[in-house]
């Protein structure tokens, strides 16, 4: 052969790979609403920056008719490229190709760049849309997932591990997106399940469509299991461009700073009046974030899950943090399991990647009642404060109003090792709220009294009396629990210069093989 003709053949070993299941079985995926593999990569990467490995892969196995059927890629288009110059490496299922479905050969494509991204310590995006194990390949399948598993695990707190789902995500399969750091999911063509509808059926009696068992909306608002969700694939690969933005290559380095023109003095008189002067009155606590981020940009995780609490990134003077914070617009922003889950799976994320925390509280409590006693609140609750207690970035908490009893220590307290903790004069730190503090502490006094008139005049004297004690910040900074009481509409530069102190911040936790956190 001619050096022409050998350049012809790889020149044709090429295009046959990039048409993976062949034209017929693309444009049946355009028709479902998806992008191909590759159109995915195309969105996710900086052009022309994507450089794929084992293009030439084809599986090994026979039986079942597999022998004559061989796609170069075999069903999976891996390798890395960039995002905003930064290296990430990327895996992205090909369902034209035996439906995505998993093989030896594509386990061990999905493994090998795993591994190297592991060496090179860069970002892993997988792009997941398969119809799970490959049947004809039985217990060699299964055995690929298990690679995969473990490789998500080692990697776990050294890379950050991101997956989208555009597509089925059945069976064993899901258990590498939820062993990733973040799931993102796309309307309309994703869906998630251990097992699906009919195994439902058969076993439980129950129907369901397979939208109400695992679409997006339910693991975005039910399960949590989505961290974000988007209306297109399109979008999908943008936010995923947008999260990889604040985050670093790995856990030794630092997140990316950019360039702020947002002033760092800027002040925001709206913020000393958006406290209401009814405490039992709302108001959200996005607008405070909105307002001392950089450019009221706010990249929200977990937007649509315990919205009591809000979660996600922001930067300050170019620096990226995690913001925690209790949202009073939602069940008045009290803690509960979810709530709880969230909000701790966020601060050890940001913990493992050396993202400071900034935590806005304004907490009522825990939840009472059966259904969270019988549930687990004191474990998940303790997870939170075992998050809080264990990470050692740097950790800012502003109180902007309620910061009540337990609920008060897990936020992000002095005590947990917060670095800076302010508050602002609206702030009501004590044990509970005056009106659970009268109940209990005049409850003798109350029986005491026959007129309901005099009783409602005797509890409104003694809660102004406990309000005026115990409901403001002055009480926990006389003992330096707050190390200062902040002007509201300062807070934006308050917390740059505490960022810009505690940059060089260094904590360690005891030596250990592991911690045991309360799962
Ligand atoms: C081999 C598969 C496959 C699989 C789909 N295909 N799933 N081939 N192994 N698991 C092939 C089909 O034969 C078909 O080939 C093509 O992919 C497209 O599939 P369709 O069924 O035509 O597509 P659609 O109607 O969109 O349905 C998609 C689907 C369905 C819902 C995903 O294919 C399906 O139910 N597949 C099986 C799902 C499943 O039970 N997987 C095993 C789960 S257990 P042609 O040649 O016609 O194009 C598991 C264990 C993991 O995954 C354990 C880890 C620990």
């Amino acid at each position: 052969m001619t050096t022409e003709d050998n350049i012809q053949v790889l020149l044709n070993k090429r295009e046959e790979a990039r048409l993976g299941g062949g034209e017929k079985r693309l444009d049946q995926q355009h028709k479902k609403g998806k992008l191909t593999a590759r159109e995915r990569i195309e969105y996710l990467l900086d052009e022309g920056s994507f450089e794929e490995y084992d293009m030439f892969v084809s599986h090994t196995s026979s039986g079942f008719g597999l022998e004559n059927q061989h796609y170069l890629t075999d069903g999976v288009v891996t390798g890395h490229g960039t995002i905003d110059g930064r290296v990430v490496y990327v895996f992205s299922q090909d369902f034209t190709v035996f439906g995505g479905s998993l093989s030896e050969a594509v386990a061990k494509k999905i493994c090998k760049i795993m591994d190297q991204a592991m060496k090179v310590g860069a970002p892993v995006i997988g792009i997941n849309d398969s119809g799970g194990a490959r049947i004809q390949e039985g217990v060699k399948s299964l055995a690929g997932y298990a690679d995969i598993f473990q490789r998500n695990i080692m990697a776990s707190g050294v890379i950050p591990q991101i997956s989208a789902v555009f597509g089925p995500c059945a069976g064993g399969a899901v258990y590498s997106p939820a062993l990733t750091d973040f799931v993102l999911m796309s309307n309309d063509t994703s869906y998630m399940f251990v097992t699906g509808p009919k195994v439902v059926k058969t076993v439980t009696g129950e129907d369901i469509a397979t939208e109400d068992l695992g679409g997006p909306e339910v693991h975005a608002k039910k399960s949590g299991v989505a961290h974000m969700i988007a209306d297109s694939e399109e979008e999908g690969l943008l936010l995923i461009r947008k999260l990889i933005s604040y985050l670093p290559q790995n856990n030794l380095e630092d997140p990316p700073v950019l360039e702020c023109k947002d002033p760092v003095q800027r002040m925001e008189d709206a913020l000393n009046y958006i406290i209401p002067e009814d405490p039992h009155q709302p108001y959200d606590v996005k607008d405070v974030i909105y307002s001392v981020v950089d450019n009221a940009e706010f990249l929200e995780i977990h937007r649509h899950y315990a919205m009591n609490i809000v979660t996600g990134f922001a930067r300050f003077n170019g620096r990226p943090a995690g913001i925690v914070a209790n949202q009073p617009n939602y069940l008045a922003g009290v803690l509960d399991i979810n709530a709880s889950r969230k909000a701790a799976r966020f601060v050890r994320f940001c913990d493992a990647f050396n993202i400071p925390i900034i935590t806005f509280v304004d907490v009522p409590g825990f939840l009472p009642g059966s259904n969270q006693e019988f549930n687990g609140i004191i474990i998940h609750g303790a997870k939170l404060l075992y998050a809080y207690g264990e990470a050692t970035v740097p950790k800012i908490t502003i109180t902007l109003r309620k910061s009540y009893g337990g609920a008060h220590d897990v936020m992000g307290s002095k005590q947990l090792r917060g670095d800076v903790n302010y508050a602002w004069p609206s702030a009501e730190i004590a044990v509970m709220g005056p009106q659970g503090a009268i109940e209990i502490l005049e409850g003798k006094n109350l029986k005491n009294i026959s007129s309901e008139k005099e009783k409602e005049e005797y509890i409104k004297r003694k809660e102004e009396e406990y309000r005026k004690k115990f409901a403001n910040p002055y009480e926990a900074a006389r003992y330096g629990y707050i190390d200062d009481v902040i002007e509201p509409r300062n807070t934006r530069f308050r917390i740059i210069r505490a960022l810009q102190t505690l940059a060089t911040k260094k904590d360690m936790n005891p030596p250990k093989k592991h911690s045991n956190i309360p799962l």
